[in-house]
């Protein structure tokens, strides 16, 4: 497995281009599934979990062909709408393919995506909306298996009892080839739920509200090919405003429209950092130590889950105490003992971390757990004094296109040291 090698010391200057959603493009992704024909997927991310939904795609029977930034697929009919254990446990955003097999094919049997890292993660709310539209569901030696006696998914009224994103992408891309009317209330809000939505009405679906928590989604018979370009990765230009902040840099932000970022914004500059609209993109930089500053996680448009662990590296470095709850999973600090190891002073109790400010960070040989507590190692990394290895980068480079060839760019000394197998 590689790692990553940081001196820390650099301070990020230039600019970064922020690659596509990946949050965006997993769902997208599964779309070709809903049409037969040539799809054309662009500024899609070259990343991990892109090629693990495409082996999925391909199991499935569908040609997809990645090249670069661009994914090609060829949707045809699905003989066997199955997503085995072998391709779901790499990924539980593969459960995005249940909605769309159900929608075509009136059945379809994934293997439970189980729990990961950041908590128990179940799909009951996935699952109450399909049998709400007429969905018959079995969970049994790990499978959910749908099916629908009518054949055809009827359009139902859907309150969600927790916001969920992929719970509403589901139920969305579920909905659009139903008979009838679906609406969705308490539906996810996130600009990927709205990507999507984007996606499918190119595609001739009938879907209104998306963006807001409450979408409108008129079935229709069937759907067209699509060729669509993917919105930019808010959370990778939040990392990187983070990286940016911590280094007291000075970064351009390429390419990501500071609209889905406000949130985040709005706690970076409390915290001192200097971040404004500049052209296509974001500037941000800081010339000082950063103010303690709180924060609280919650769906969008508050500030993000998956920012959380990379603002903590932040504030490792303010000048006084603040504290950050983490109300979306139960168990999102595994970044913390990391970072402790590196010199920082942070004490968890429950959902709350208490971070009270250091001076200096030191380098140290850290192990990335999940993806977003792996960005946060990195951020601590680039400002500690000294040399910072971090291990099981495949967490990284599950979310993060090339970062050490993007941090490079930026001055920052990285470098990636392969791995055994
Ligand atoms: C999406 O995960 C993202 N992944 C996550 O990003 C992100 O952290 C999360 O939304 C929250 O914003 C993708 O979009 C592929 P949820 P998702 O369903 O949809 C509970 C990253 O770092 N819940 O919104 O799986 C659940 O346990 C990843 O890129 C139920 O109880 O998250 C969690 O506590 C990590 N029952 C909360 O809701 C359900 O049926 C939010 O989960 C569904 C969810």
């Amino acid at each position: 497995m590689d790692s990553i090698r940081i001196e820390g010391g650099a301070r990020l200057e230039g600019s970064v281009r922020i690659s596509g959603a990946k949050n965006a493009a997993l769902p997208i992704l599964c779309t070709a599934l809903l049409a037969d024909g040539e799809h054309s997927f662009r500024n899609v991310p070259e990343l991990r979990d892109i090629r693990t939904m495409a082996q999925m795609l391909r199991h499935l029977g569908l040609d997809v062909d990645v090249q670069e930034s661009t994914v090609a697929v060829r949707g045809r009919p699905v003989a066997e709408p199955v997503a085995p254990y072998e391709h779901v446990k790499k990924m539980r955003a593969s459960v995005l393919v249940l909605g769309p097999l159900v929608a075509r094919y009136g059945r379809a049997s994934v293997s439970l995506p189980g729990g990961c890292a950041i908590g128990a993660r179940p799909i009951d709310q996935h699952l109450k909306g399909l049998q709400a539209m007429g969905a018959d569901i079995e969970i049994k030696h790990g499978y959910v298996d749908v099916s629908v006696p009518k054949g055809r998914l009827l359009g139902a009224e859907i309150h969600f009892d927790l916001t969920t994103v992929t719970g509403t992408e589901n139920l969305m891309s579920a909905a659009v080839l139903a008979k009838g009317r679906t609406i969705l209330t308490n539906a996810a809000r996130e600009p990927e739920v709205e990507e999507l939505a984007r996606v499918l009405n190119k595609m001739g679906a009938n879907v209104r509200g998306a963006g807001t928590d409450v979408i409108v989604i008129e079935g229709v018979d069937s759907l067209h090919p699509v060729d669509h370009a993917v919105i930019p990765d808010r959370i990778e230009a939040g990392t990187y405003l983070a990286a940016a902040a911590a280094t007291r840099g000075d970064v351009r932000l390429e390419g990501v429209s500071f609209d889905y970022l406000e949130a985040v914004a709005a706690k970076f500059r409390a915290a001192g950092v200097h971040v404004e609209r500049e052209g296509d993109g974001i500037r941000a930089g800081c010339d000082r130590s950063p103010r303690p500053t709180d924060v609280t996680t919650a769906p969008y448009p508050a500030f993000p889950t998956d920012m959380q662990a990379q603002f903590m590296a932040l504030m490792c470095l303010a000048e006084g105490q603040c504290r950050i709850t983490e109300t979306i999973f139960e168990n999102r600090f595994m970044h913390v003992p990391e970072l402790n190891r590196m010199g920082a002073n942070i004490q968890v109790n429950g959902r709350t971390a208490t971070i009270q400010g250091v001076r200096k960070l030191q380098g140290a040989q850290v192990m990335a757990t999940d993806l977003r507590a792996s960005a946060s190692l990195v951020i601590a990394g680039l400002v500690a004094s000294g040399t910072t290895e971090l291990r099981r980068v495949y967490h990284l480079d599950r979310g993060y296109e090339r970062i050490e060839k993007k941090l490079s760019g930026l001055g920052a000394t990285v470098e990636r040291i392969p791995g055994d197998a």
